[in-house]
Parts: structure tokens; sequence; C-alpha cells
């Protein structure tokens, strides 16, 4: 079986690992610093403070922006889940507006629209590799007073003209083992912001800068040396396992350019980090889907059922109308992206993709 993804494990990463156990010194300590000055650098930003995953990343963010009871904050439901989750955690709604259909991402030109008197923040979610309009984003967000929240947890490397994601307001990036680099769990926040920052490393640490002196109210948010050192190894392999994404993405493109179906875009300014190759198929999805399974292809389907219709968030009454979420929900599907799909497993995938599709009449709509 062909898997949707496989990290990029290593000798360097047990060994880097073992040193770490062999030290004794498990917990929060000089490799986490370490990695935190080296993502920093990377993302191109003053402070990347490293959490125990991006969920806790983002609730963090929250927390700190001070999202009260009553807030609004606007973002997609066309996300994992902890997005809207780590907004719903204060006690603020999260109010939903479409994505793009071409890009999956959220629609800048209407947010606008969404905003009230009660709107805080505006968090884009970086799905699948691509930067969201971060032009439109920001200036929006500096016309309204708004703060800008990026989940950049499939995004680690992206740009949007030159800049990194995660360096355009607060970022939030996730470590968890499918990601473009891991952790096994893992994450950082990323920001500009000297006070927020300080207050970010408080927060994670229960609210400790001295030991038993609780500054403020906090928790247990910290990364492990452990998972540290083996983040620093993957961080060295990012740029070269973003490149082979971007390679396994170009192939898949050029034998899929006859295809009826959409091909993920890569719009100009922007990189690509191919977290995830995404592929629009029509409403035989499910069935594609089977299809390569039964060929000994695994593929994802990213998100089935959008936020906004997850009972728990229905329950709250939250009001939306989004025919493109709910067309990307119903016909979306991944394929195998990861660093190591060899080019024998790339051909598997292709043709049991032209199979599926030809043996499903597939037809030309999709493509619009
Ligand atoms: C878009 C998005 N947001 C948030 C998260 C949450 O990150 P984590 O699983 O590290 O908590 C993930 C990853 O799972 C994600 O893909």
């Amino acid at each position: 079986m062909i898997p949707i993804a496989r990290p990029d494990i290593g000798e360097e990463e047990v060994d880097a690992v073992s040193e770490v156990l062999r030290s004794g010194m498990l917990a929060q300590g000089k490799r986490t610093a370490e990695f935190e000055a080296r993502w920093a650098d990377y993302c191109g930003v003053k402070h990347a403070i490293a959490t125990s995953n991006g969920t806790l990343a983002l609730m963090a963010i929250f927390a700190g922006i001070g999202l009260v009871p009553g807030d609004e904050v606007i973002t997609v439901s066309h996300t994992f889940p902890a997005t809207a989750n780590a907004i719903l955690s204060t006690g603020a709604m999260p109010v939903f507006v479409d994505i793009e259909p071409d890009t999956y991402l959220i629609d800048a030109a209407r947010i606008e629209a969404a905003i009230t008197p009660r709107t805080r923040a505006i968090v884009p979610v970086h799905l699948f590799g691509l930067v969201a309009d971060m032009d439109m984003i920001t200036a929006l967000a500096d016309r309204h007073g708004l703060a800008v929240v990026e989940d950049a947890c499939q995004a680690h490397g992206a740009t949007f003209r030159g800049r990194r994601a995660g360096s355009f307001g607060f970022g939030a990036f996730s470590l968890y083992a499918t990601k473009n680099m891991t952790t096994g769990e893992g994450g950082f926040i990323t920001t500009d912001d000297d006070h927020l920052a300080d207050w970010f490393r408080l927060y994670r640490n229960q609210g400790m800068r001295e030991r038993y002196h609780h500054e403020i109210l906090g928790y247990n948010f910290r990364m492990t040396d452990i998972a540290a050192a083996m983040g620093l190894v993957q961080l060295d392999k990012l740029e070269r396992n973003t490149a082979r994404r971007q390679a396994i993405a170009k192939r898949y493109d050029e034998a899929f350019a006859d295809l009826p179906i959409r091909l993920p875009i890569w719009p100009d300014g922007r990189t690509h980090v191919y977290h995830q190759y995404t592929i629009g198929v029509g409403s035989a999805r499910d069935q594609i889907v089977a299809e390569m399974k039964d060929a000994g292809v695994i593929c994802g389907i990213y998100y089935p059922i959008p936020c906004h219709r997850q009972a728990y968030v229905m329950e709250l009454g939250i009001e939306a109308d989004l025919p493109n979420t709910d067309a990307a929900a119903a016909s979306c599907m991944s394929l195998p992206m990861y660093p190591g799909l060899t080019e024998a497993e790339q051909q598997q995938v292709i043709g049991a993709l032209h199979t599926a599709v030809h043996s499903n009449a597939v037809g030309a709509g999709n493509r619009a």
C-alpha cells in the first residue's frame, strides 16, 4: 500500500534524540531554545515559542490577544476543526466565510462583509501548503483594527511575496507526524510582538519565569528537548524536502494535464510547499478513493465535513452559507505526497488515478 504521508525520519533524528535521552535532560531546555531561535530566523520573525502542538499554539494566541465571550473571529469552515475549536475555547465565536474554489483558501474578497463591531481577528488558514491572500487580509485588518492570526499548521516555509507564512501576524504551526516537518507532536507560535512573546512564554510554563513564582495564570504547553532535537534535524532537511514535494507535484501536474479534474494552482507571488496535493474530481469522489485503495493507493479527504456542519458547531446556532466550502468537502481528495515517494510509487498513483477517473466518467465540469 502507498500511504498518503510518510515522515522522513533517518539515523540523524535517531542520533539526535538518543543524545538527549543519554543526557538525562529531557524537558524543555537548551535544544528547545535553539530550535526556537532557528525557527524564528527561518520564518523571519523576532520570536518563535515552541509548544506541545499546533492546537495549543492557536489556543495560546487567542488567549493572548484577549478574546472573550461575545467576540467574533473571521475564519474558514474548510479546515481542520482545531482552528475553530481554538477560537471557541475562549468563548468567542467563529464567523465562517467561504473559500476560493481554486485555492481552497479564504476568499479575502468576502471578509469585509463579515466584519461587525464584535470582530476582533481574521484567521486565514494556509491550507495544503499555500498562503492565503495576505495583501488583502493585512490591509483589511489594518483598516478595521483587527488582529491577524495565521493558521500556518500546514505551511512550513511557504511564502507570499517573499515573506514566510507566520510572519504577517501571529503564526501557529503544527509539527504533527504527517506535517512537512515533524517532532511527532509539537508546535510553534511566531510573532514580532515582544510583549506577547513574553506572555506566551509565561502562559506555556504555568505562568513561571522563576520557579514557583506564578506571574500569570498559565498552563503546561511546553515542548520537550527530545522533540526539539528531532525538530532541529527536520528543519535542516526542510528546504530539500520542500523541493522534493514540489518536484512530485510537478510530475502529478504533467501526468494529469489531460484529465477532466481540478488540479492545485500555484498563484504568482507565492511558494506552494504542497503539504497536500489536492484535486477536485466531482461527485464520484468517494468511489474514486475506494478504487484507488483497491489499487494499493491510500488517498485522503481533507475535509469531508466542514466545521459549520459538525454537530457541536451547529448546536451553537452559527449561520453559514458556504457553497464553495460544501462543494470542496464533497468533491476533493488528496494524493500521496511525501518526500520519500519514489518514482515507481508515483507511477502507480498516476496509473490508478487515470483508471479510476475514466471508469467513473468524471466530467470536464470539474475543471471550472
Ligand atoms: C489547519 C490545521 N490547524 C490546526 C492543526 C492542529 O495542529 P495539531 O494537530 O498539532 O494540534 C492542524 C493539524 O493537525 C491543521 O492541519
